[in-house]
């Protein structure tokens, strides 16, 4: 019989090997989480995220040459962690197939040198370069004398019927494609996509709306696929192996009668068999309807499953938590994104940099329809117009993780917030304003955690809303985005105020069965004496803090901080003076980088170029001019990073120390 001594070693045994399995097995599922900027490979080249920028037509070449806007709007994805591209529409002849919005075209050599130029400087971006080749069959937008298609139908927007492509056609066709396909690797593209959807000429021949044949290029669905089989048989012994062709298709039509999933999955399995390197789902659906999240991500999921080769889903990609969730629970390899990009440039930079907004694409095909390549939100091509409030954004140094967390925004006539400024000074600063043209400042609150420490910088505005002639603001949103940080109010282990006025202060407390509580039961409040002295007695001034709210719960229990003390391991206090008679900013150094938290030493980064001009609420305006000024220099130092919660469009950013004493502000992930 075993002893009491060895059944426990034998339980203990047996709890250790429990734990060892468990350990594992969440450390493989950790290591197999898949991520939208993981680096992967398809063929022989390396991709850097798997976002594909989707082809979107533009009057690329005109009278042969490619304009410099265009060279202008690749050089501007492709520094923007846009690194795997395809071009617009490029076609393949000139049959009755051109467009007459100067669309890309490469029926000709003489095409290759120009073309070898944008990829060239595409490549020196460090982004790979796709051409997308078509015909455009039925969809042609001028009005040719032909139009070539596979059967005679009756043309939407058109008073005539498509011509029956003969045999001879097809092959001269097919053989277009080909050589098309061979110009663009001579012009050192990447690859190519065929454009088999949107009823261009490959999918009006897979189409069962468009498709009436009877001989072999009709009917069944091998039937109908044979075009596209035939071309990619033709371009596979052009271009070799060592060239990426991937297929662009509709997996559904846009009617009942169109094709059936059942029927796209067959043609999917055809083209790989033919040697295609990828797919890429799109549909008809985007172009009516207006729906909030990917549009073909559950057919992708199901392809994903039947084929080999990599699938791509494009249409409706706008969140990059759904992609990321899509991505780790289904065997999609990439996602192709063309609104978005026209909407901001810069989305996936900014997405690669912590900032997870949802795109403000609302698919309103403005930019399809009415002005080509143009967002209804800005005023020319890839740029944001009006100002908009700081998103959630994270920032990770070694241990140390810095979160701004959104509360809510403010909005203020600008010659009346900003002393000093002239009207001639806003004309220059529109992108500081809002439609009716006051200026915004964010309102929120940084997180900075280090192994068990939570601290926040600043508690928002909270649930008030304050409103006056020259202006208003809101908030109400610091906890939801502290949820969206993975925390709970009770995790927060500091509070450190760096001021005192409305918008710092408003999470301080909260009503719980007619009782006031502090909100962050758990953390210790901090604050410098001064300023505490200095407020708690001006009850309910405008822009100061409130008795029930402020002074009640935390009288007694705020503690004070001394100009140079370390808060947690390389945090340390920074007395200032003059916008409030005792504010702090905090500074960080972490990973040989060093972040300064300021709190209202500026509210907007405007006062970096004009350090004189004032904000209304400075207490002793000629002293917070002074500090500023004292400030920039460091400010300004290398690998320094600015936080301030007033900022808008991105909460974090740098200074630059320019010629004549000049200080030019930028964004972090500009
Ligand atoms: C202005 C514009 C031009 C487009 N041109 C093309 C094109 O040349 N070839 C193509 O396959 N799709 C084209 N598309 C469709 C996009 O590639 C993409 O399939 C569609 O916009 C849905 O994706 P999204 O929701 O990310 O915008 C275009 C879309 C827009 C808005
Ligand atoms: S115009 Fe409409 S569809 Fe086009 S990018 Fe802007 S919001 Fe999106």
């Amino acid at each position: 019989m075993l002893s009491r001594k060895s059944n426990l070693n034998a339980i203990l045994l047996i709890l250790f090997i429990c734990f060892n399995s468990l350990f594992l097995f969440v450390l493989a599922q950790e290591r197999t989480q898949k991520n939208i900027f993981d680096e992967t490979q398809l063929k022989h080249l390396k991709l850097k995220n798997r976002f594909f920028r989707a082809a979107v037509g533009e009057n690329g070449l005109i009278n042969g040459k490619i304009p410099e806007e265009i060279f202008k709007l690749y050089d501007q994805l492709s520094k923007n962690e846009v690194v795997n591209i395809l071009t617009g529409l490029t076609m393949v002849s000139d049959y009755n197939s051109l467009p007459d919005n100067n669309q890309f075209r490469i029926d000709k050599d003489e095409y290759i040198p120009e073309y070898r130029k944008l990829v060239d400087m595409v490549h020196k971006n460090g982004a790979n370069f796709f051409m997308q080749i078509g015909h455009c069959g039925i969809n042609v937008q001028s009005n040719p004398e032909i139009i070539y298609a596979p059967s005679s139908v009756p043309l939407p927007n058109k008073n005539k019927k498509s011509k029956e492509m003969t045999k001879e056609d097809i092959l001269r066709i097919e053989n277009d494609f080909a050589e098309a396909a061979l110009r663009a690797k001579k012009a050192g593209f990447d690859g190519i996509e065929l454009h088999g959807a949107h009823f261009y000429l490959i999918s009006d021949f897979l189409s069962l709306l468009y498709n009436k044949r009877t001989d072999e290029y009709g009917g069944s669905d091998e039937n109908r696929a044979r075009f596209l089989i035939e071309i990619l048989g033709k371009i596979r012994e052009k271009v070799g192996n060592d060239f990426i062709v991937g297929i662009k298709l509709n997996c559904e039509e846009g009617d009942k009668n169109g094709i059936s999933e059942e029927s796209f999955f067959k043609i999917c399995l055809m083209a790989e068999a033919a040697g295609v390197d990828f797919i890429d789902i799109s549909g008809m659906t985007w172009i009516k309807e207006r729906i909030k999240n990917l549009y073909y991500a559950n057919v992708g999921i199901k392809l994903a499953e039947i084929l080999k080769i990599p699938v791509m889903v494009t249409a409706g990609a706008r969140n990059i938590d759904e992609l990321n969730e899509i991505l780790n629970k289904s065997n999609i390899q990439y996602f192709g994104i063309a609104r978005p990009l026209i909407c901001e440039y810069d989305l996936l930079k900014k997405w690669k940099n912590g900032v997870t907004k949802k795109s403000k694409c609302i698919s309103c095909n403005s930019c399809l329809f009415k002005h080509l390549g143009i967002c209804v939100f800005n005023k020319k091509k890839c740029n944001v117009k009006y100002a908009e409030p700081a998103p959630f954004q994270k920032i990770n140094l070694g241990e140390y993780k810095i979160t701004y967390l959104p509360d809510g925004e403010g909005y203020t006539i600008p010659l009346f917030a900003y002393h000093g400024s002239t009207e001639e000074d806003w004309k220059k600063y529109k992108e500081y304003l809002n439609k009716e043209g006051k200026s915004l400042m964010s309102i929120g609150s940084f997180l900075i955690e280090y192994k068990n420490e939570k601290v926040l910088f600043d508690l928002g505005i909270g649930n008030n809303h304050f409103s006056s002639p020259e202006g208003n603001c809101d908030g109400g949103e610091l906890l939801n985005n502290l949820k969206k940080a993975g925390l709970i109010k009770e995790d927060i282990t500091k509070v450190i105020y760096s001021n005192f006025h409305a918008e710092h202060v408003g999470w301080t407390s909260m009503d719980i069965n007619g009782k006031r509580f502090l909100t962050f039961s758990n953390a210790d409040y901090f604050s410098s004496e001064n300023e505490w002295n200095f407020w708690k007695d001006k009850i309910n001034e405008p822009i100061g803090i409130d008795s029930k709210n402020f002074k009640e719960p935390l009288e007694g229990k705020i503690k004070f901080l001394k100009d140079g003390e370390e808060i947690i391991p390389n945090l340390f206090v920074k007395y200032e003076f003059g916008n409030t008679p005792g504010s702090i900013n905090l500074l960080l150094n972490a990973e040989g980088k060093r972040i300064w938290f300021i709190g209202d030493l500026v509210h907007s980064d405007l006062q970096f170029e004009n350090p004189s001009w004032s904000y209304y609420t400075d207490n002793n305006e000629e002293r917070a001019i002074k500090t500023r000024q004292n400030i920039l220099d460091d400010l300004s130092k290398p690998n320094t990073i600015i936080a301030n919660g007033h900022f808008i469009n991105e909460a974090f950013g740098y200074l630059k120390k320019e010629a004549q004493g000049k200080y030019k502000f930028e964004r972090y992930t500009k």
